[in-house]
C-alpha cells in the first residue's frame, strides 16, 4: 500500500516536471527565436545606418562586380531603390528584371524618411530573411540576411536548455523521491489506524502533534476513535444491565414459582393424606390441618408482599402525602406488633424525637416500611433480646431538605458483612430455611426500600455479625413536591 502511495506521487511529481519541461522548452524557443531576430535586426540596422552614411546614394554608382564586394564585405545583400520604387541596383539579382519595390513595408517606412524593418520570405530569392531599409538621398538602401540559420541556432540552445533541466531534474527527483517516502509513510500510517479503527480496534491512538493537514486528519481521527470507544464502552454497559436486568427477571421468576410451589406442595400432600383416610386419625388430624394452615397463610403472605412491591414498584400505589408527628407514627406501629415481641419475650424501647418532630410523608408507607423492620428485628433476635426504635432529626446536609432519622436497633444475630450489600433485594435471605421456618418470603426489605424511596427517603444497613443490626432510614419533614405515586418532580433533588 505505501509502495503504491509513493510510486504515485512520484509520477505525479515526475509528470508535472515533464509538463513544466515543455511548458520551458515553448517558452524559451519563441523568446530565443525573437531575441536572434532582433539582435540580427540590430546589426543590420547597425550596418545600414553606417553605409547610408557613406555613401549617399548608397554605391549605386559603382560598378557592378565593386557594388558586389561591398556587400559580400558587409556580409549582407545590399539592394538601392528609387523613390518611385525601382530597383537601382542589386547585390544578388537583375535591377531590370526585379519588379518595383515601393510596397516593400521597409521599403516604404524608408522612402518615408524612416528606418524601416521587415522579416518574411524573400520573393526573389525565395530565402526566410530579415530587411531593414534606411533613406538615403537617392531612395532608400536595403540590407537584406538570409536567416535560415535561425532554427540550428534554435535548435542548440533547446538542447543547451534541455541539457541543463535534465540535470536539475537529478536533485529534484531524488527531494522529490525523499518527499513522496514522507508522505506516503505518513498515509499508510494513517491508513493503518483507519483499517484499524474499521475493525472495531478504538483503543489506540495516533498522538500526532504538529499543524500540518495529515496530522489535523490524524487528530480527527484520534477523536472519532475517542467518540466510538465512548460510544461502544456505552453500549456494552447498557447491554450488560439489560442482560443484568434479564437475569434478574429470570431469577425473580424462578423464586416466586419455588416460593409458591413449596407450601402448595405441602398443602396439596397433607389435604391428600387426610382425605386417604387420615381425617379419622384423631391424634394427627389437626396436626395436618394446622401445617395446612400454616402453608395456606405463608401463600397468602407471599402473595400480599409481591402485590405490594409490584404495585410500588410499577407505582401504582397512591399515596396521600401530608405532615404527621413522628412520636406517634412509631408508638402506633410498635402497639401492632408488641404482641408478637412478647410472645418471643423481646422488650421493645422507643427513643423519642422532640414531640413537635413532623415528617411529610404517607402514614401507611412509613407504617408498613417501619412494621417490616421491627418484625425483622423481633424474627432474627433470639428471645431476651432487645429492641430500640430511636427518631431524630438528622444533621442536615447543606443545599438538601431536612430529613428525620428513624433506626431499628436489634441485639440479634446480625447479618454477615457479606450479605450486607445484598439485603434489599427481592428473595434475598442469609439463612433460607430459618426464614422460611419464620414464614418469611424475603420480599419484607425489598418493600422497605422502595416504600422509603417513594417517600423521598433513603434506607441502610450495619451490623457487627452476631451482636445485632440497626436498620435506619429517613423521611423529609417538609414537601419535597413528591407526585401521588412517589415520583420526584422537576427541580427538587431527594438524597
Ligand atoms: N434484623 C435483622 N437481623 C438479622 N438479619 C436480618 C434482619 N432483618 C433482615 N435480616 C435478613 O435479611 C433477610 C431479608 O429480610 P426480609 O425482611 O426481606 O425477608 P424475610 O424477613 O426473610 O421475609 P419477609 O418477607 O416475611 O419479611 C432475612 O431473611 C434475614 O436473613
Ligand atoms: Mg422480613
Amino acid at each position: 500500500m505505501t509502495a503504491k502511495i509513493f510510486l504515485k506521487l512520484l509520477l505525479g511529481v515526475l509528470c508535472v516536471l515533464i509538463v513544466a519541461l515543455a511548458a520551458v522548452d515553448v517558452l524559451v524557443s519563441a523568446r530565443a527565436r525573437a531575441d536572434y531576430l532582433e539582435q540580427r535586426q540590430q546589426e543590420l540596422s547597425q550596418k545600414a545606418r553606417m553605409l547610408a552614411a557613406l555613401s549617399p546614394n548608397g554605391f549605386a554608382d559603382l560598378p557592378r562586380e565593386k557594388f558586389r564586394a561591398v556587400a559580400r564585405e558587409a556580409g549582407v545583400r545590399l539592394t538601392v531603390i528609387g523613390p518611385d520604387g525601382v530597383v537601382l541596383a542589386d547585390s544578388e539579382g537583375e535591377p531590370s528584371e526585379m519588379e518595383n519595390h515601393g510596397g516593400r513595408p521597409e521599403v516604404m517606412a524608408a522612402l518615408q524618411g524612416r528606418e524601416g524593418a521587415s522579416h518574411r520570405l524573400s520573393p526573389t530569392i525565395g530565402v526566410d530573411s530579415l530587411y531593414v531599409a534606411e533613406p538615403i538621398p537617392a531612395g532608400a538602401l536595403r540590407l537584406a540576411v538570409r536567416i535560415s540559420d535561425i532554427e540550428g541556432q534554435v535548435t542548440m540552445l533547446r538542447k543547451e536548455m534541455l541539457m541543463s533541466m535534465v540535470l536539475a531534474f537529478i536533485p529534484a527527483m531524488l527531494v522529490a523521491a525523499f518527499f513522496a517516502r514522507y508522505v506516503s509513510a505518513r498515509l499508510g500510517s494513517i491508513i493503518e489506524f483507519a483499517a484499524r479503527l474499521a475493525d472495531g480496534g478504538f483503543r489506540t491512538r495516533m498522538n500526532w502533534s504538529g499543524k500540518d493537514e495529515l496530522t489535523k486528519l490524524a487528530v480527527k481521527l484520534d477523536e472519532t476513535a475517542v467518540k466510538l470507544e465512548n460510544t461502544f464502552d456505552e453500549l456494552r454497559r447498557e447491554h450488560g444491565e439489560l442482560e443484568k436486568l434479564e437475569q434478574i427477571r429470570k431469577d425473580f421468576v424462578i423464586n416466586v414459582s419455588h416460593e409458591l410451589r413449596t407450601p402448595l406442595a405441602s398443602i396439596q400432600g397433607y389435604t391428600e393424606t387426610l382425605l386417604n383416610g387420615a381425617i379419622y386419625d384423631a391424634e394427627n388430624n389437626v396436626r395436618f390441618l394446622e401445617i395446612i394452615r400454616h402453608n395456606a397463610e405463608r401463600l397468602a403472605n407471599l402473595t400480599r408482599d409481591l402485590l405490594t412491591l409490584s404495585r410500588v414498584e410499577l407505582k401504582l400505589q397512591k399515596f396521600q402525602f401530608a405532615s404527621y408527628y413522628i412520636n406517634p407514627l412509631i408508638e402506633h406501629c410498635l402497639d401492632s406488633l408488641m404482641p408478637l415481641a412478647e410472645a418471643r419475650n423481646i422488650s421493645i424501647a422507643i427513643e423519642r424525637a422532640p414531640e413537635t418532630t413532623e415528617v411529610f410523608c404517607d402514614s401507611e408507607a412509613i407504617h408498613q416500611a417501619l412494621s417490616n423492620l421491627l418484625d425483622n428485628a423481633i424474627k432474627y433476635t433470639p428471645e431476651g433480646g432487645s429492641v430500640v426504635v430511636s427518631a431524630r432529626v438528622a444533621p442536615r446536609v447543606k443545599g438538601q431538605p431536612e430529613f428525620v432519622e428513624i433506626s431499628v436497633r436489634d441485639t440479634g444475630i446480625g447479618v454477615p458483612k457479606e450479605d450486607l450489600p445484598r439485603l434489599f433485594e427481592r428473595f434475598y435471605r442469609v439463612d433460607k430455611a430459618r426464614s422460611r421456618a419464620q414464614g418469611g418470603t424475603g420480599l419484607g426489605l425489598a418493600i422497605v426500600k422502595h416504600l422509603v424511596r417513594s417517600q423521598g427517603g433513603m434506607v441502610w444497613v450495619e451490623s457487627d455479625y452476631g451482636r445485632g443490626a440497626t436498620f435506619r432510614f429517613t423521611v423529609p419533614t417538609q414537601d419535597l413536591g413528591l407526585s401521588e405515586d412517589g415520583e420526584v418532580q422537576a427541580g427538587l433533588t431527594v438524597s
